[in-house]
């Protein structure tokens, strides 16, 4: 039986203050073991909403890291830098970053991989645009983007590690959300390639979240799905929508 994953991925909103306020507010009705909740808020507030949720069951996500080791990559951060503040999740290949800072597949990949190796958990977000949706490619698409993010991970963190978020970019921020059966599907899709190039238990043990305009009044249905393990929350994490999700 998988384990539901709800993630909020606050994305560029909230200071230091508010995050502190925020999660302060509303820790204790998303501290659950019910589900595993994971907390992304921004690089400047990790540090902090580490501390607040210590103790707790809420899971610290970071939205983004970079590949190398140390070095001169001016405005980078490491792996060992997000593991230093309590990182247990790490969001990679999310489309905001593919599209508007060039993240190809090789470089979600590469990243996924070097999370793996101190033991942070990634989190692959793949997904199709509306024009490819309309021209039937997403299938195509999102296979092509799964085998390439995945390429050489070990089947062991795919058991035990490795998240895929199915994120189709036209539900993003839109308002527009698949329908339960549009997200499952391809859920189901993302399974049987992860079956393809593991095995059929590593395919049923993975988890693969459904992320697009995920709200209170669609939580519900989309997170009883078969193949739908959790949610990635954009907008709706930014409020007390967030704890409705959580105890959909
Ligand atoms: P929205 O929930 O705001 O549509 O964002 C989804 C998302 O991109 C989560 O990573």
């Amino acid at each position: 039986m998988r384990k539901k994953i709800i993630a909020g991925n606050w994305k560029m909103n909230y200071c230091v203050n508010k995050a502190e306020s925020f999660v302060s507010e509303i820790k204790d009705t998303i501290n659950t073991d019910e589900v595993d909740v994971v907390i992304c808020p921004n690089l400047v507030s990790l540090d902090r909403v580490s501390d607040l949720i210590d103790g707790t069951n809420i899971k610290l996500g970071a939205q983004n890291v970079y590949f190398e080791d140390k070095g001169a990559y001016t405005g980078e951060t490491s792996v060992d830098m997000l593991a230093a503040v309590g990182v247990n999740y790490c969001i990679v290949g999310h489309s905001e970053r593919r599209q508007y800072f060039n993240e190809t597949d090789e470089i979600v990949n590469k990243k996924a991989k070097k999370l793996l190796e101190k033991d942070i958990a990634p989190i692959v977000c793949v997904g199709e645009t509306l024009e490819e949706r309309e021209n039937d490619k997403m299938f195509e698409v999102v296979e092509r983007q799964v085998r390439a993010s995945l390429d050489g991970i070990e089947k062991e963190s795919m058991n035990k590690k490795v998240v895929i978020a199915y994120e189709p970019i036209w539900a993003i921020g839109t308002g527009k959300t698949a329908t339960a059966e549009q997200a499952n599907e391809m859920c189901k899709f993302i399974r049987d390639v992860v079956s393809k190039m593991y095995d059929e238990e590593t395919a049923e043990n993975v988890r693969i979240q459904y992320g697009g305009s995920v709200k209170p009044s669609n939580a519900n249905e989309i997170l009883n799905m078969s193949d739908i393990d959790g949610a990635l929350v954009g907008g709706a994490s930014l409020t007390n929508d967030f704890v409705a999700i959580v105890n959909y």
